[in-house]
């Protein structure tokens, strides 16, 4: 049986965060019921502006919708320039925590404050192409540190190979400030991956075509958990 309170070397949870983003939006109220019935930890929703990424997807309205529809944590992920434009309506909106990325925040410190202010998690993300270093004087005072592991704007997209040796330089980084953040990865995490991400300090991971596009996406949840080969 996989235990949903499995807990890795470290002590941390292993969390399963299915990106909303591969549901079907015609029944989404089905698919969230089913991560819940799967035994997904968070749900992952992206939130793109067309500017930070070449791609659109929802706001505020979405977020709203999804929270009435289930009482999972909502793990925002805002791919968006000007973040701080849309947290008191992410916020209200419902979300449990907020992810903005290094690239688009150069007033870090002050944004992980508000974010935490409206009661929310603060997560700062990292692309493939951007150092660990770069969120060394915050770390301490991350909830969640996101490691892409592909570039951000689509589902679907490969794994990035790289993405294991900064996982652990991450995992480093967290270690060595006393950081109690949640390492997340996203972007072709599957049962193929996880494992390498996991093995290399990540205890949070977001999977959208692994699980949606899976044969039966409810028991894919529980087999990216059992993948990281520490569950019984
Ligand atoms: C990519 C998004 C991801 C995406 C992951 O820009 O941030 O959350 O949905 O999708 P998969 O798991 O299909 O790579
Ligand atoms: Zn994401």
């Amino acid at each position: 049986m996989i235990a949903r309170s499995a807990r890795d070397a470290a002590g941390a949870r292993i969390r399963i965060a299915p990106s909303l983003l591969s549901a079907n939006f015609a029944r989404l109220a089905d698919d969230v019921a089913m991560c819940e019935a799967g035994g997904a930890d968070w749900l992952h929703v992206d939130v793109m502006d067309g500017q930070f990424v070449p791609n659109l997807t929802f706001g505020a309205k979405v977020i709203e919708t999804v929270r009435k529809l289930s009482k999972l944590p909502l793990d925002v992920h805002l791919m968006v320039v000007e973040p701080e434009k849309y947290f008191d309506d992410f916020a209200k909106a419902g979300a449990s925590g907020m992810t903005i990325h290094v690239e688009a925040a150069p007033h870090l410190d002050r944004q992980i404050a508000r974010i935490k202010e409206l009661g929310c998690t603060a997560g700062v993300a990292l692309n493939p192409a951007t150092p660990v270093d770069s969120v060394q004087q915050v770390a301490a005072e991350l909830d969640l540190l996101l490691v892409m592991t592909v570039n951000p704007g689509f589902g679907g997209q490969k794994f990035i190979p790289y993405s294991v040796a900064k996982v652990q330089r991450a995992r480093a980084l967290l270690d060595e400030t006393g950081s109690r953040a949640a390492l997340e990865v996203d972007g072709g995490i599957a049962r193929a991956t996880i494992k390498r991400v996991y093995d290399a300090g990540a205890n949070t991971f977001v999977a959208g075509n692994a699980i949606f596009s899976a044969k039966d996406p409810q028991r894919e949840i529980a087999a990216l958990r059992a993948a990281c080969g520490t569950v019984t």
